[in-house]
């Protein structure tokens, strides 16, 4: 056979390490990441959720510990979620706005002691609603334009904290303006938001609903989160999000959801996140524990693959992780 019978050869540019480094498309840095922490009221306390080995609930002195700590391994944003005691829930969500309840007291003293931080809120109803629903329920519904009312009370009080940027992950219509004209009319112009645009009603949430014991007390969230089995509804969300001023479009979740990063990168002009979230986490976690899968290995193929689908920033409970062995590679 002809020794030259082949002129396109792809194995040319895999053959060394060298190479396959120039030729590489896709990067994942600790710059992209956010790391979602959970808030417990109190001092010295740490509880590891359980179906997430390696992540814990922490009080707010142990936070900050946790983000001095991060922010030296290069993680700059952190999106901070309350797990709040079932006494402190009622219909309305109160204590979301409640500027001496704890979540809102350790907001202020993040941003006072790393104000270079870039810290994230959650707005939703859900962490602080005896229903465990992420609004207001009234005959047994969700009801879009009373939920609108605290939504924007819960933004107000956040923003009032100093934090960066609000992270409505309600999935309500209307929301983003809503929550940006209080912002603006209250000279918060500054602060962002990064819409959950493309919510899914997933399966992949449960432990995080262990984390802060938020499960729906009945029901399900298919009135407000998407069907699973919708693409157009999240081009459609993207254009209201859009136009209704938001900062950020988020995909969620990301691994069973990589179409719809790549449809929403390809079809809007802002900046896309994307959240990996805790069962997706819970997943490679538990294989890793088993020796079924190499965790380290698939962690990193995971975020690649998020980023590659055209996520520019990615939430992920692997943020630590990843930085340290980033580091770790770069001595
Ligand atoms: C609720 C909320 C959820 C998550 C973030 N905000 C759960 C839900 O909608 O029930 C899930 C995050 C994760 O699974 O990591 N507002």
């Amino acid at each position: 056979m002809a020794a030259n019978f082949l002129t396109k050869r792809p194995r040319r540019n895999r053959k060394s390490e060298a190479i396959r480094a120039m030729v590489q498309e896709t990067w994942v840095s600790t710059r992209d990441l956010i790391f979602p922490l959970f808030l417990l009221e109190g001092r010295n306390q740490q509880t590891e959720v359980s179906s997430m080995p390696g992540i814990y609930r922490l009080s707010a002195d142990r936070m900050l510990k946790e983000i001095e700590a991060c922010l030296k391994l290069g993680i700059q944003a952190f999106d901070i979620f309350p797990a709040v005691e079932d006494q402190y829930k009622d219909k309305t969500a109160t204590r979301s706005y409640d500027p001496d309840f704890f979540y809102l007291k350790a907001l202020r003293e993040i941003k006072k002691q790393f104000p270079e931080a870039c810290v994230i809120t959650d707005v939703a109803m859900d962490p602080y609603s005896s229903d465990g629903h992420d609004g207001f329920v009234k005959d047994g519904k969700i009801v879009n334009d009373e939920t609108l009312e605290i939504l924007g009370r819960m933004a107000l009080a956040q923003a009032e904290t100093g934090v960066d940027m609000l992270g409505p992950s309600d999935m309500m219509d209307g929301r983003v303006g809503y929550i940006r004209n209080i912002l603006d009319s209250n000279g918060f112009t500054e602060v962002s938001i990064m819409s959950y645009t493309a919510k899914y009603a997933s399966g992949f949430y449960n432990p995080f609903r262990d984390a802060l014991d938020s499960a729906p007390k009945f029901g399900d969230k298919k009135t407000y989160q998407m069907n699973p089995a919708n693409r157009t509804e999240a081009l459609r969300e993207a254009e209201l999000d859009t136009e209704e001023g938001a900062d950020f479009l988020m995909v969620k979740p990301a691994l069973a959801y990589l179409d719809i990063i790549r449809l929403l990168k390809d079809n809007a002009t802002l900046p896309i996140a994307a959240y990996n979230v805790s069962g997706e986490y819970a997943m490679v976690k538990a294989a890793a524990e088993k020796g079924w899968l190499d965790g380290d290995r698939v962690m990193k193929e995971t975020l690649l693959s998020i980023k590659r689908a055209g996520a520019d920033v990615i939430l992920t409970y692997f943020a630590k992780e990843f930085a340290a062995t980033q580091q770790a590679e770069s001595i």
